[in-house]
């Protein structure tokens, strides 16, 4: 049995940890503190992981033989799980982000499942409660270790279209309910004399087996492009099975974390349905490659081409540039080179801000982490709120690799699926350089009005080959820096 001077030092570290966490998490709430913050939260994770040691050293006797098995192999699981995330997080690029925030998901699901498996094969859930929690936690963590694994593949292409057919909803509807009814059996069997109509371990294995085809089925219909909230769902899943798994464990730093990241996860979701205009359960139920079939009404104007240095030499004799950002400049991994290209015009005495939308790219906060890699101080980012107002009286806004976020249907065309959605006010500056390989469409599938604006030129070409003409052509001017 743990005795008591090690339940108190669990206890303590445990809630020490949980204050960590989220005081890091706070203080991720800012670019500027984000760092300190995820450093923060990091030692809180230590803490909780040294901590657990005393609960494998303090097992009963019976255990006590495996005692030095078991710390082996947990340190062994730690060295494993440690470095494979040391050496993906150092390698993975930052477009495939939304793909490894899948996997990471995931592993969370399944640690809560696997949690609740030790209690039920163990019986140690006992009473109504705990058992009802733990199955409870059990089939949340393996629907988001199942669901995420589908995301991941969608947003790595491989699985490339979604799966539907027809009366999907109400097989869907049916197979949860069966789950359930599973769950419900387990416990009235367990707190009852009834005979079960299979063994335990037999339940317990369907129960879990048909727990991960729920989070299947609730993937497969959604379209690959909205894998992004949907693996914000999960992440919310995910807390939340942690934080039941918490309780069924005592453990408060479990408890609280799960909730923690349970809450971010819904707040999350909501945040991204809202800056999309769209509700969740549009994301859930809607195939938003369908709605964006639909006609579009007819653009007036055309496609004005320009060469990249003309564009580039336009905007060192601007008095104000603002930038915006857009996946298409994640892919192009031309960050490095956009920061080189804002130094020169700032060297010229060109005034430079970049205007980031809250969704542009295809994970939360990927333009403000792109920016600050290749070192732009976030003095020169403003969200959308912040500098709409500015475009009115902005020489040029530069929209590179953006699309949807600037489309300003988004505003006058109730037919638009991306209608109500709000957007970077781009096309009201004197004047529009768009840099884009081509007439690709963006994530909504539409074709964007603002390329054909009278005050708009079209700059073709990769993100990173064009701001390498632009750097080229503006040093080719041979103009001294501004003093
Ligand atoms: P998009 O509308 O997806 O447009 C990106 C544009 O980048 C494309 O039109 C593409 O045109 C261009 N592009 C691609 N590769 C390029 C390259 N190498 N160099 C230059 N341009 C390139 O991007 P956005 O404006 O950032 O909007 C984001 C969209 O994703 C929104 O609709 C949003 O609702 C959605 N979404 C976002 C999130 C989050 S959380 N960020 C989550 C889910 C969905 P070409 O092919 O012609 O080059």
């Amino acid at each position: 049995m743990i005795d008591t001077l090690s339940q108190a030092a669990i206890g303590i570290v445990d809630l020490v940890a949980a204050f960590l966490l989220m005081y890091g998490l706070l203080r991720m709430s800012s670019p500027v503190t984000a760092p300190s913050g995820i450093f923060v939260a990091g030692i809180g994770m230590l803490a909780a992981i040294l901590v657990s040691f005393l609960y494998i050293a303090s097992v009963d006797e019976a255990v006590k033989p495996h005692l030095l098995i078991n710390i082996g192999l947990a340190i062994l699981a730690l060295l494993i799980g440690g470095g494979v995330a040391w050496w993906s997080g150092k390698k993975v690029a930052m477009t495939a982000m939304p793909q490894m925030v899948a996997l990471y998901n995931g592993m969370g699901g399944g640690a809560a499942g696997a949690i609740a498996a030790v209690e039920l094969f163990g019986n140690k859930a006992g009473a109504a409660i705990p058992l009802t929690v733990t199955l409870l936690g059990a089939l949340i963590g393996a629907v988001s270790l199942s669901g995420s694994l589908i995301a991941w593949a969608k947003l790595d292409e491989i699985i490339k279209k979604p799966l539907r057919f027809k009366g999907q909803r109400a097989f869907n509807a049916l197979f949860i309910l069966a789950t359930i009814g599973i769950g419900a059996y387990m416990v009235v069997v367990t707190l009852g004399q009834n005979p079960p109509l299979m063994s335990m371990s037999g339940l317990i294995v369907l129960f879990f087996a048909c727990a991960l085809v729920v989070g299947i089925l609730m993937t497969l219909p959604i379209g690959g492009a909205d894998m992004p909230v949907v693996i914000s769902i999960f992440n919310a899943f995910t807390g939340l099975a942690v934080g039941l798994e918490g309780y069924v464990l005592q453990n408060p730093a479990l408890m609280i974390a799960g909730m923690v990241v349970g809450a971010a996860g819904l707040l999350l979701t909501l945040l991204m349905a809202k800056a999309m205009n769209r509700s969740v359960s549009n994301v859930v139920f809607t195939n938003f490659g369908d709605t964006a079939k639909r006609k579009q009404g007819k653009i007036k104007g055309s496609l004005k081409p320009m060469q990249a240095g003309d564009a580039g030499i336009a905007m060192r004799y601007a008095s104000s540039v603002v930038i915006v950002p857009g996946y298409g400049l994640a892919v192009a991994e031309a960050q490095g080179k956009l920061f080189e290209f804002v130094k020169l015009l700032q060297a010229g005495g060109v005034s430079v801000k970049f205007a980031v939308h809250p969704v542009a790219g295809r994970m939360p906060g990927q333009m403000d982490v792109l920016l600050a890699e290749a070192g732009v101080p976030y003095d020169m980012i403003f969200q959308l709120e912040d500098i709409n107002d500015d475009f009115k009286t902005t020489d040029v806004a530069l929209v590179i690799g953006a699309n949807d976020v600037v489309n300003p249907a988004a505003r006058s065309d109730k037919t638009s699926p991306i209608f109500g959605m709000p957007i970077v006010n781009a096309d009201q500056a004197k004047k529009v350089f768009v840099v884009k390989r081509g007439e690709g469409k963006g994530y909504a599938g539409i074709v964007n009005a603002l390329f054909y604006g009278d005050n708009c030129n079209m700059v073709y070409g990769d993100a990173q080959a064009v701001l390498i003409k632009m750097i080229e052509a503006v040093r080719g001017l041979g103009l001294p820096a501004a003093a």
